[in-house]
This record gives C-alpha cells, structure tokens and sequence, in this order.
C-alpha cells in the first residue's frame, strides 16, 4: 500500500525560519500618538527588542539580524541621532550580561569607525564577551546599507583579482555571497518590518534575494511576544519554492509500507 507521511520533525524544521531579519520601524510614530518625543518612542523600541530577542531564544531561531541605524539615518535631526547613539551605548551597556547569559553571541555589521570611541568600545568589548556562545547569533546592522555592503564586496573582490588570487571570470553569484556581510549564516528566511511602510530601505539587499517578506502595521514598540508569533505563524504557511514548481518541493513523502 502507498499512503503520504511526513517526518513531523523535518517538517517542523522546515516550518520555523533558521535566520529571522527585521527593520523596526514606528518608534516615532508611536511617540507621537502618545504626544512624546521621537526618543521615547525608540526607547520603548528597546524594550520589544529585548522581548523578540528573548523570543527568537525561545524559539530556537539560528540567527536575528536587526537594523538598528542605517547608513541614511545620519540625515535625521542631530538631536536624535546623538539621543539614539546614548541609547546603543547604554542599551548594551545594560542587556549585555544578559544576552551572554542566555548564551547569545552579539556581532554587528556596518561602518562602526563612524561611531564615538565610547560606542566602538561597548561594541568591540559585547563581541569579545559573547563570541564563543554557541546560541542565537544576534547581528546588529549599524550604520549599515546594503549597497555599501555590495560596494565593500567588490572592493575586495578587486583587490583579489589585482593580487592575482582571482580572475575577473571567477566572479559569480556564489564569489559575491562569500564577501558580503553575513557570509557566514543560513541566508535570511524571513523579513520582518514593522510601521506599515512596504519597503526594504537598503537593508541587505543582496542577501534578500530569495526571503520571504512579512510587513505590518504594527509599530515596533507594540510588536511583542503575540506578534512574532503571528509572524512565524505566517512563514510557516509559505511555500519555499527557489525558482522550482510547488510540486518539486512538495514536503510530503510518498512511502512503501
Ligand atoms: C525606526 O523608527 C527606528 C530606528 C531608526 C531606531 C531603532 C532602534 C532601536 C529600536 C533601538 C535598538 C537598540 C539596539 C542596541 C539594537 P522611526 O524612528 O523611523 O519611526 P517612524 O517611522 O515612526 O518615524
């Protein structure tokens, strides 16, 4: 007789995201419903990046990438940008035991010579502590934007090449993946942006190639421990097909008993 079966812990595995990133947008726009300033709102965002944190622990999530300051947002008023860089200061400051308790390894993409002295040191010394936990690996895109990353990957794609390490015929799609940030994880399963606004705003851009995509209108500061799982919930559902047909990748086994 044939009868369909499933390994239910493939299935499970398949069904939960191995590397979750999220733009956590809508801490403004939550203050200002509340008539407070734009930094209360990203500081009430702390505290539902905590909570995903924690969530993605729970939920044995691979790795959770957060964008927390983009390449752009220099452009905001100068009070906000020196409000939010106290804010990472203290914010790691404060989490850091935790999340090498929870044996959380901490690392951060972007253009961190940017910062202050006092924001590469809480950075450098976060990295130091928590690089040999072996549990969520939590990156931190700071003063990041995808198209730096792809620039900083042909960079040194051609410092190769004039080095005579590569050749120009070497370069494809798999070279490239092997100099972006995040080389070394599962590429990202899963897209999150909170605030309503359907775009991807220059975050990993390259390495958003095949993820699906998952935007709501709640602000961030309201995103807690309900809507991420609303979130899996919805990944679950999806039907990861990479360029085949829904019935090559069909997750059913047919099986002789
Ligand atoms: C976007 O909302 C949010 C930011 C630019 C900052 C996000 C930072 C945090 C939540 C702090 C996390 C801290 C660490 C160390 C990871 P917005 O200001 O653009 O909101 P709006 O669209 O409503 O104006």
């Amino acid at each position: 007789m044939t009868v369909t079966s499933i390994n239910n812990k493939d299935q499970e595995e398949n069904d939960r995201p191995k590397h979750i990133v999220v733009v956590m947008d809508g801490n403004g726009r939550w203050a200002k419903k509340r008539f407070m300033p734009r930094t209360a709102g990203h500081h009430a965002g702390v505290k539902s990046t905590r909570k995903i944190v924690e969530e993605s622990v729970k939920n044995k999530i691979q790795a959770l990438t957060l964008f927390a300051f983009s390449s752009e947002n220099w452009k905001r008023p100068e009070q906000e940008v020196s409000s939010l860089m106290e804010l990472f200061v203290s914010t790691l400051q404060s989490e850091i035991n935790s999340l090498h308790k929870q044996n959380v390894r901490v690392r951060f993409i972007g253009e961190i010579s940017a910062f202050s002295e006092k924001l590469q040191k809480k950075i450098k010394e976060t990295k130091e502590l928590t690089e040999n936990n072996t549990g969520l690996q939590l990156n931190i895109a700071v003063n990041y934007g995808g198209r730096w990353d792809i620039a900083e990957a042909c960079k040194s794609i051609v410092k190769k090449i004039q080095l005579g390490e590569l050749q120009v015929c070497d370069i494809d799609a798999e070279l490239i993946d092997e100099f972006v940030c995040l080389k070394q994880l599962p590429e990202p399963d899963l897209f999150i942006r909170t605030g309503g606004e359907m775009r991807i705003s220059n975050f990993l851009i390259w390495q958003l190639a095949y993820t699906e995509l998952y935007f709501t209108d709640v602000l961030w500061p309201d995103f807690k421990s309900e809507e991420f799982s609303a979130a899996l919930n919805w990944y679950a559902g999806r039907q990861r097909r990479f360029g085949k047909t829904g019935e090559q990748v069909e997750p059913t086994q047919t099986q002789q008993v």
